[in-house]
């Protein structure tokens, strides 16, 4: 099933034929948070009033022309003046794709500039999502032309991906902050695990490494993103073995999943942010949210259905 919902989020035709379908409308509703800025920024607020933090997605990837690429840019510095002038607790995350990666990483790094220029001036981050492992070593080299100027930018590593020791001590040496999450695309077992032991120990490996005190001490700051509460206690219990307090990391989670452990945890005096889509290009986003729990999908077609 994982393998169909990825199909589904890379293929134009089927994406076309599909997007339009009720059942696709449904599974974005639960997903995405809306079609507009001003739809997304009302959730963010509600969650800050309930101590959850956000990390604004402006829904987009695959950039095919410059003009889709600055737009897409201009569309987060829209983002941001909002985020400035509303004062809601949030980030921004950014695909490398969206801004135009297929297009040259030179292009890229410079319309992104634009976006990390705005963050840092409304005292904001932005975190670079990591995509495919065809795109893996081009986005750290956008990341680090960035990071040559700016300090509030972050990345993603994908605990599945077989490199991702080396990248975590790479970004440990240089100070940067990583989100950790399990991996979403479809990988060859070349580069990547496939068995879910082999994930989540790769998970709890990276996570120790990102709490170690050098890590800490060095500015490599872990968000760990995972709804997986294994994990989560995991991460804790090391983190209360090692006196290292909670505000050293964060947790994140997606919108529209696991919603009362998110709660909890803020309530429990954690850091926890939302990762908050919005806008009209959902569809490759929730394929794969549907992949990852094709329960959801079961469900959705079943209200569907019986309606
Ligand atoms: P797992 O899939 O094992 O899920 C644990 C539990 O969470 C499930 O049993 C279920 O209860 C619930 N759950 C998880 N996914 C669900 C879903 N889709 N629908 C309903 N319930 C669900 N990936 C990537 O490749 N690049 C990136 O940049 C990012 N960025 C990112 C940001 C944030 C904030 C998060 C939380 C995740 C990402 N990811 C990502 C996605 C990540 O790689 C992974 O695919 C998902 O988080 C699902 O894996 P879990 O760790 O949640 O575990």
């Amino acid at each position: 099933m994982r393998a169909l919902f990825l199909l589904l989020s890379a293929n134009r035709q089927l994406k076309r034929w599909s997007s339009r379908s009720r059942f696709a409308r449904a599974a974005a509703r639960r997903f995405v948070a809306g079609d507009s800025i001003e739809q997304a920024i009302a959730a963010i607020r509600t969650m800050n009033e309930r101590g959850l933090k956000a990390t604004l997605d402006h829904l987009g990837e695959n950039a095919e022309t410059e003009a889709q690429a600055i737009a897409a840019a201009d569309g987060y510095l829209v983002a941001l003046d909002y985020i400035g002038q509303t004062g809601v607790q949030s980030h921004v995350s950014v695909k490398a794709t969206q801004l135009g990666l297929d297009l040259g990483t030179a292009f890229c790094l410079a319309n992104l500039e634009r976006v990390v220029a705005r963050a840092r001036e409304i005292g904001t981050f932005l975190r670079m999502d990591m995509e495919s492992s065809a795109y893996t070593d081009r986005t750290f080299e956008v990341l680090h032309g960035l990071r040559d100027e700016y300090d509030n930018v972050g990345v993603v590593v994908q605990a599945y991906l077989l490199r991702s020791r080396v990248d975590v001590l790479g970004l440990i040496d240089a100070g940067i902050p990583v989100r950790l999450c399990k991996g979403a695309y479809k990988e060859p077992a070349s580069v990547a695990f496939h068995r879910k032991s082999d994930i989540d120990q790769s998970m709890i490996d990276l996570m120790q490494l990102l709490l170690s005190e050098e890590a800490r001490h060095k500015g490599a700051r872990l968000a760990l993103a995972t709804h997986d509460e294994k994990l989560i206690e995991a991460t804790k219990a090391f983190a209360d073995a090692h006196d290292i307090p909670r505000s050293a990391y964060e947790f994140q989670m997606l919108y529209g999943i696991r919603p009362a452990l998110q709660q909890q945890l803020a309530d429990e005096g954690f850091e926890v942010r939302v990762y908050v889509p919005y806008g009209t290009e959902w569809y490759p986003y929730v394929m794969r949210r549907l992949g990852e729990r094709p329960a959801t999908a079961w469900f959705l077609l079943r209200n569907l259905l019986t309606r």
